[in-house]
């Protein structure tokens, strides 16, 4: 069925038919048999359609809506989209009557409302499927709180820091990704009906009544920016495509570190996949896939942006082709959290000590509160470690005498610095990876995800 026969006809060629129809509408049934709840409430109230015939429309939509969540709503082939399939079922529902229902609407607006419903939502799962990845990886943290690793700058040891802090760097990402969903839902969550197909309607439509019905936080001021806009669609991309390359970077690391020359992580076997070829081969697939996928949802990104450049106002049908861009970012968001969170928590951390030089900063430090200026500092422990070089050696054997000879305001208490794991400890500013500040992130992370 369509639902624009009167001035055809004859009926859109079969090839017509399976160029322009796109299934991939259906998920947003759910929402679309709200959205018309709404919509019909508001004509009874409002008197646009006789309350009673409106009654009897709101009972077959309610029907239908147990239909769809029992996953009992067939979809027929002449279904054109969601919104017709629903339509057509009314009919068969509640008769006649159900010619009433688009009052005052138009497929414009109901799929920019549908899609808005449907993203808040999904947005929300989103949200909190970020605040359980920065829970777990806070976990994780709390008890590498004093575990020392190096901290990398172009992938060479930098400074000594701790295993907590490193990955209290993905619960701070993902607690941001969260933090963007949120601030996005606020432009998402606004109702484009009463825009009909453009320009409004002559009918004394409720806007408001409509939208505060549905939950959201108000309506689209302008009707042809209701029905033209999808910036609300890039964004939502774009906090995924964001959050896909957060998890990539995190999924690299975990490919770095499963790695014989690292083995930073040991993978159980619930996380790991085999080598058809290799027997001894315990392999980081899921890793792999979560940094593969996100390509997919920086294509998405790209896709999103194209579809509107140079697109004249207000609906065109290329809009259809916003639905699976960004059903498929969500989509590969959705699971590579739930896959990121059973890694991280499936891994077994072993990470090795940072090499005896990545202390050189903290040495310099010692004689920077002595009142040697920094630069000078930098050079004396600079030809301090290459002279333990020449010498085959490195900053862990070095003596009191190798300090003091390198300068003569180091002290024998110096020497406890050149351990990686006391030089941690010293580190005073906030947000320095010292155990302390390590907990301090916890709980503030704790305290932000509620
Ligand atoms: N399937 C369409 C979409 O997803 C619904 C709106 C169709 N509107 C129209 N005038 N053909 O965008």
């Amino acid at each position: 069925m369509t639902l624009w026969g009167g001035r055809f006809e004859g009926a859109p060629s079969e090839g017509t038919w399976a160029f322009t129809v796109d299934d991939s509408d259906r998920r947003l049934l759910t929402v679309d048999i709200e959205g018309s709840i709404a919509h019909a409430g508001m004509l009874g109230e409002t008197g646009v359609v006789d309350k009673d015939q409106a009654d009897v429309i709101v009972d077959g939509l309610s029907q239908i809506l147990v239909e769809a969540e029992a996953g009992e709503f067939a979809f027929v082939e002449t279904d054109e989209d969601v919104h017709t399939a629903v339509e057509r079922r009314l009919h068969e529902v509640v008769g006649e009557v159900a010619g009433k229902l688009h009052t005052g609407r138009s497929r414009n607006d109901q799929v920019a409302l549908d899609l808005r419903l449907y993203l808040s939502r999904a947005g929300g799962e989103r949200i909190m499927q970020l605040h359980q990845l920065a829970g777990s990886l806070a976990g994780i943290a709390e008890v590498h709180a004093e575990t020392v690793i190096p901290s990398y700058t172009h992938l060479q040891q930098a400074q000594p820091t701790t295993l907590g802090h490193h990955l209290l760097v993905y619960a701070w990402m993902a607690i941001r990704g969260a933090d963007r969903f949120a601030d996005s839902l606020s432009r998402i969550r606004l109702s484009p009906l009463g825009a009909g197909a453009s320009a409004g309607s002559s009918l004394p439509l409720d806007r408001e009544m409509v939208a505060s019905s549905l939950g959201l936080d108000g309506v689209i001021p302008n009707s042809l920016d209701a029905v033209a806009s999808r910036d609300f669609v890039s964004e939502y991309v774009f906090c995924c495509a964001q959050s896909m390359i957060d998890l990539s970077r995190l999924a690299e690391e975990m490919v770095m570190w499963s790695s014989r020359e690292f083995g930073w992580v040991k993978l159980s076997d619930e996380v790991s996949t085999g080598s058809s070829a290799l027997p001894q081969k315990r392999n980081p697939d899921t890793a792999e896939l979560i940094r593969g996928r996100a390509a997919t949802v920086v294509g998405d990104m790209g896709a999103i942006l194209a579809l509107q450049k140079g697109l004249p106002l207000t609906y065109n049908r290329d809009l259809q082709e916003d639905k699976r861009i960004v059903f498929h970012s969500d989509d590969v968001l959705g699971s590579a959290i739930a896959a990121m969170i059973e890694l991280v928590e499936g891994v077994e951390y072993t990470p090795s000590m940072p090499a005896p030089e990545t202390v050189s900063l903290d040495l310099s430090e010692a004689l920077v509160r002595r009142g040697v200026p920094f630069r000078e500092a930098h050079r004396r422990v600079g030809e301090l470690v290459s002279g333990l070089e020449s010498r085959g050696l490195t900053l862990a054997d070095a003596t009191l005498t190798d300090l003091v000879n390198c300068h003569e305001a180091f002290e024998e208490t110096d020497l406890s610095l050149l351990d990686p794991a006391t030089s941690v400890r010293a580190r005073a500013t906030i947000g320095s990876g010292s155990p302390e500040s390590v907990r301090e992130q916890v709980s503030e992370i704790r305290r932000l995800i509620g």
